[in-house]
């Protein structure tokens, strides 16, 4: 449908949003700090959850500097922008005092090269395309500046062949996977945190060169609960006007269980599925958990 088409644009061999593209100049040429810390992730991926740990850690588990203001003010999306200059994510970096925690939905390559020459500390976060996928389905219906994505398999056919913003989940996984042996690139899996928190948490707090002491992780994990980001309105975007989310919908925060795509996909869309992935991450040690 031509519709669809008229939200996103072809940029550097990914689809992306077009009111992005438009200041694209401004990503490309970001200037970075050697103290940023970059949270990358394809969308969907435990994005927000992430930088909600990342934030306590830096503020030594004090929950009263994670309520001055709304996730996305504390830990800016650096390449979003809208029509009304309302969301700018360069701005706000700009702005912003070190150390700055960065959002991202890059690959690698198209990373500003800033981060990369400062040797930054990027944490990169993946998930399970299949629940990924659900995710991003009822993201579209909820927030602004999205298509109707369809059906659930026709979306899931979009997702496949890399016709949704940030391009093929394959491409973008599998280029950060290579990335793994940069000693200054953490990955993370959003399956490893659902299982065993505490030890992601430990992960985290070594990768950043804090001291990882028992009171502070108890904190971190009970403040990042889901049913505790899910209420509080400083991470469940809830404070964002209804025009550009409509939590009616669906809510930002909405399930943040794994294996809700066994709810989505029937048993053939599952081996179609399957099959396909399977021929994408063939030449990739990359191993998901796609069955869980
Ligand atoms: S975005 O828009 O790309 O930044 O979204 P992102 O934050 O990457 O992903 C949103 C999904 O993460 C779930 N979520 C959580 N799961 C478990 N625990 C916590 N604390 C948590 N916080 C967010 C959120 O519910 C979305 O997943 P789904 O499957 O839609 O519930």
């Amino acid at each position: 449908n031509a519709d669809y088409y008229e939200y996103f644009e072809e940029m550097h061999g990914i689809l992306m949003y077009k009111i992005f593209v438009k200041y694209w100049d401004d990503v490309e040429t970001f200037q970075a700090r050697t103290d940023d810390i970059v949270i990358a992730s394809y969308p969907k991926s435990g994005t927000t959850w992430v930088s909600e740990i990342i934030y306590m850690i830096y503020k030594e588990g004090d929950v009263e500097k994670c309520k001055e203001v709304a996730i996305f003010d504390r830990v800016p999306f650096l390449e979003c922008r809208d029509y009304e200059d309302n969301m700018n994510g360069v701005k706000q970096l700009k702005e912003m005092a070190s150390p700055r925690i960065v959002k991202t939905h890059l690959p690698p390559e198209l990373l500003p090269a800033s981060f990369w020459e400062k040797n930054c500390k990027i944490i990169y976060v993946c998930r399970n395309p299949k629940d990924i996928a659900v995710s991003y389905y009822y993201f579209f219906l909820m927030a602004r500046g999205h298509p109707n994505p369809g059906s659930f398999p026709e979306f899931v056919e979009k997702f496949m062949h890399a016709q949704v913003p940030y391009g093929s989940w394959y491409k973008h996984v599998k280029s950060w996977w290579e990335k793994r042996t940069n000693p200054h690139v953490l990955i993370l899996f959003y399956e490893d945190m659902k299982e065993d928190i505490r030890k992601e948490v430990m992960k985290l707090l070594q990768f950043l060169e804090r001291k990882p002491s028992e009171e502070l992780v108890d904190k971190i994990i009970q403040h990042t609960s889901f049913q505790e980001m899910k209420n509080n309105p400083y991470t469940n975007y809830t404070t964002l006007p209804e025009e550009i989310m409509n939590h009616k919908v669906s809510p930002f925060m909405r399930k943040g269980i794994t294996g809700d795509w066994k709810n989505h996909f029937t048993v053939a869309l599952n081996e179609r599925f399957d099959k396909h992935y399977g021929q994408q991450m063939k030449e990739s040690t990359l191993n998901l958990r796609t069955e869980i």
